[in-house]
């Protein structure tokens, strides 16, 4: 399959590693506005280097197109490559607002090419496997959840022309970097109804937050907890779901294995009360290692870290295979609807629900509300 890159910037080693680590794969081009950098990916992965998508589309034939620009070229970019009949894998997030997505999805429905997006964290082996399992109610019914992105990014992060602007980098932490947890969040409790949120820029020189936090309820009931933040110094991702079969829970920073996922079965009382069972000891690790093996335990399998190498394998065998890629644009939508629900209950004041975001909603085209410098909450600061 031929392959190119555009934006060869920081992440596109990890797109030119994974494609290479593939075999299935030639890489045919690579562009950059700064032609440099094209040269030097092209150089160490191969392929021509060329100044911009559009001078590479005219002079190679790709099959897929990756798009690891800056944010706010994603749509134009997607829409170009869509329109020359290439399907696209789009860096996250993929988009800047509803409409621009709307917009990609459109130019997918009338190209011969598909849209995936990388969310990496759905596809290492525990993410698959706990999509699997909640998905069939294996592990219970979901009833509570934790979703933390706690990272730390230095004044010195915000340097780049693109970064720390709604027009460059579209949002903070909610849409930057938060948005791999919500992804998986979301993928893994199904649709959301509202979102109650507070966002409030503390400490770093942007236009946006620097720090978010939602109330979520979902369509099923359950009930999540989720904050986003640049400003923490020992840096964690985790995800915790309680559900009334026991606590799902991975503890990471930027990417997991097995190894960071627990599931600690709920003890049952009658088993508690003559077994001395501990609500914090998972079933399948009892003294005597006789308990029942629990779900979770029973269906490990191979340890596929959670990296682009897990989702371009995928998708690079999806593709040669006919197959639609499950990490689609369509399938990323609720994360963008939750991302913009969350600025617009921020910005606003008050909850926002799902059915709300319809194309009249004033947040709809753009996560500020079309606000230049909409106040964050932290009317305390100013
Ligand atoms: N999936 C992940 O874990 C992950 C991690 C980091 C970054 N990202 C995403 O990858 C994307 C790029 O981030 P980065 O850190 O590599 O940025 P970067 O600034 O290091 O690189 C971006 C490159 O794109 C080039 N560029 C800008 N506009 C262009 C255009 N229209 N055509 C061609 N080239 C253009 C720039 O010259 C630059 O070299 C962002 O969307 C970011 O959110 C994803």
């Amino acid at each position: 399959m031929k392959v190119a890159i555009v934006g060869c910037g920081n992440i596109s080693r990890r797109h030119a590693e994974a494609y290479a680590h593939t075999g299935r794969t030639e890489l045919v081009g690579a562009a950059d506005l700064r032609l440099e950098k094209a040269e030097a990916l092209a150089a160490k992965f191969g392929g021509r280097a060329y100044a911009s998508a559009t001078e590479l589309l005219a002079a190679e034939d790709p099959d897929l197109v990756s798009v690891a620009t800056p944010p706010g070229s994603h749509a134009g970019l997607a829409i170009e490559i869509l329109g020359a009949g290439k399907s696209v894998l789009l860096e996250k997030p993929p988009v800047l607002s509803l409409a621009e997505l709307d917009a990609v999805a459109e130019a997918e429905a009338a190209s011969e090419g598909s849209v995936s997006v990388v969310f990496q964290h759905r596809h290492g082996s525990a993410g698959l496997r706990a999509a699997d399992l909640l998905g069939r109610g294996a592990l219970g019914r979901p009833l509570v959840a934790v979703c933390e992105t706690l990272w730390f990014r230095p004044v010195s992060y915000f340097d780049p022309e693109w970064r720390g602007t709604w027009a460059g980098e579209g949002g903070g932490p909610t849409l930057g970097h938060g948005i791999h947890q919500i992804d998986l969040l979301l993928h893994l409790l199904g649709p959301w109804r509202t979102i109650d949120a507070t966002a409030v820029r503390l400490d770093r020189p942007v236009e946006f937050e620097d720090v978010s936090l939602a109330s979520v309820v979902f369509e099923s009931g359950a009930v999540a907890s989720v904050i986003n933040s640049l400003l923490s110094p020992r840096e964690l991702s985790r995800i915790r779901i309680d559900t009334s079969g026991g606590t799902l829970e991975v503890n990471h920073v930027y990417g997991y294995s097995d190894k960071d996922w627990t599931f600690h079965s709920a003890p049952d009382a009658a088993k508690a009360a003559t077994l001395g069972l501990d609500p914090g000891v998972p079933k399948s690790s009892t003294a005597d290692g006789s308990g029942p093996t629990d779900p979770w335990a029973a269906s490990a399998g191979e340890d596929v870290p959670s990296n682009h190498e897990a989702q371009l394998t995928q998708l690079v065998d999806d593709l040669l295979a006919g197959r639609a890629h499950a990490t689609s644009l369509a399938s990323t939508r609720p994360t963008m609807e939750f991302v913009t629900a969350l600025y617009a209950s921020a910005i606003t004041g008050g909850p926002v629900r799902r059915a709300d975001l319809t194309p009249e909603h004033p947040f709809y085209r753009a996560l500020n509300g079309g606000i230049p410098e909409p106040r964050l909450g932290n009317a305390f600061l100013t």
